[in-house]
């Protein structure tokens, strides 16, 4: 296990599932770290169930990421109490499903609002404080889904897409100021936004959430569905010493799902 000792981790959309996850392994490395989400009474459980390592102590924030305003506050708050952001994990994200020539604009929107401004407007309130700093790391959840083609999801492919190219684009003009920027790409991770669209998937194509989920097996080479925590242990390797001279990555967490 990174030993994150003494570092401040700021996690979005870390009240369930693969944000919980980080939360609880960036908190087992030793980091204190703030739960930060739509869901203020959920992000304070969360918050209060972490593992008690750290020197500092954990906390929480009810902020939603598509809010400049709220995140910017957010970010000062954060600041002020904890002195410094050392890791930022851009991990809150939503889902709808539908075939494009039904695809609404609000659908769009939601996916893209939270999917990608969201993360645009969490890294631009953070930078300053890394930058002045001089070090920094940030990671992003983008998806399997933002390196390939995914029918019925093509709106949230093309929102995580675009979190690979801000990723990429990023680590290029932090990297003077010894920011690193990388997201992580995860496969079929059992979660609340997996049960949603089990069913979804289910009724568009005519098959049972189960006929679905073996589904999602049958195309994962290691054979499992991904657990949240198969995430979070890539997302603290990128945030500890030893990839520090990592920038730039989408890195497939999918269990080899991605090459087929
Ligand atoms: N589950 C998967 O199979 C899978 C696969 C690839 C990528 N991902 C990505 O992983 C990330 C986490 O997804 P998950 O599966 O844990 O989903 P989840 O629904 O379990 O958790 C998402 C969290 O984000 C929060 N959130 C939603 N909108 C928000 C907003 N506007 N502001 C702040 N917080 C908000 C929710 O309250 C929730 O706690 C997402 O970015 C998702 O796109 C998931």
């Amino acid at each position: 296990m990174s030993n994150l000792q003494g570092k401040v981790a700021v996690v979005t959309g870390a009240a369930s599932g693969i944000g919980k996850s980080i939360a609880v392994r960036l908190a087992q490395a030793g980091a204190a770290v703030v739960v930060c989400d739509l869901n203020g009474e959920a992000a304070r459980a969360a918050a209060e169930s972490l593992p008690a390592v750290a020197a500092g102590k954990h906390g929480f924030v009810a902020v939603d990421v598509t809010d400049k305003e709220q995140v910017q506050a957010a970010v000062r708050a954060i600041v002020a109490e904890h002195g410094a952001i050392d890791i930022l994990c851009n991990n809150a994200g939503v889902s709808t499903m539908n075939r494009i020539e039904d695809l609404t604009e609000q659908e769009w929107d939601f996916n893209f609002g939270v999917n990608t401004k969201g993360v645009f407007l969490f890294t631009q309130a953070v930078f300053p404080h890394m930058k002045a700093r001089g070090r920094g790391r940030m990671i992003n959840t983008a998806s399997m889904a933002g390196k390939r083609a995914t029918p019925l999801l093509a709106h949230y492919a093309a929102s995580k897409w675009a979190v690979v190219g801000f990723t990429k684009s990023a680590a290029v003009e932090f990297a003077p100021f010894g920011v690193t920027v990388n997201c992580v790409c995860p496969g079929f991770v059992k979660t609340s936004m997996q049960e949603r669209e089990l069913v979804w998937e289910a009724e568009l194509r005519g098959m049972t959430p189960q006929e679905v989920k073996d589904e999602y097996v049958r195309l994962t080479p290691l054979g499992r569905i991904q657990e949240p925590e198969d995430v979070a242990k890539a997302v603290c390797f990128l945030a500890s010493d030893e990839a520090d001279f990592i920038t730039g990555e989408a890195l497939d967490v999918t269990g080899g799902a991605h090459l087929l």
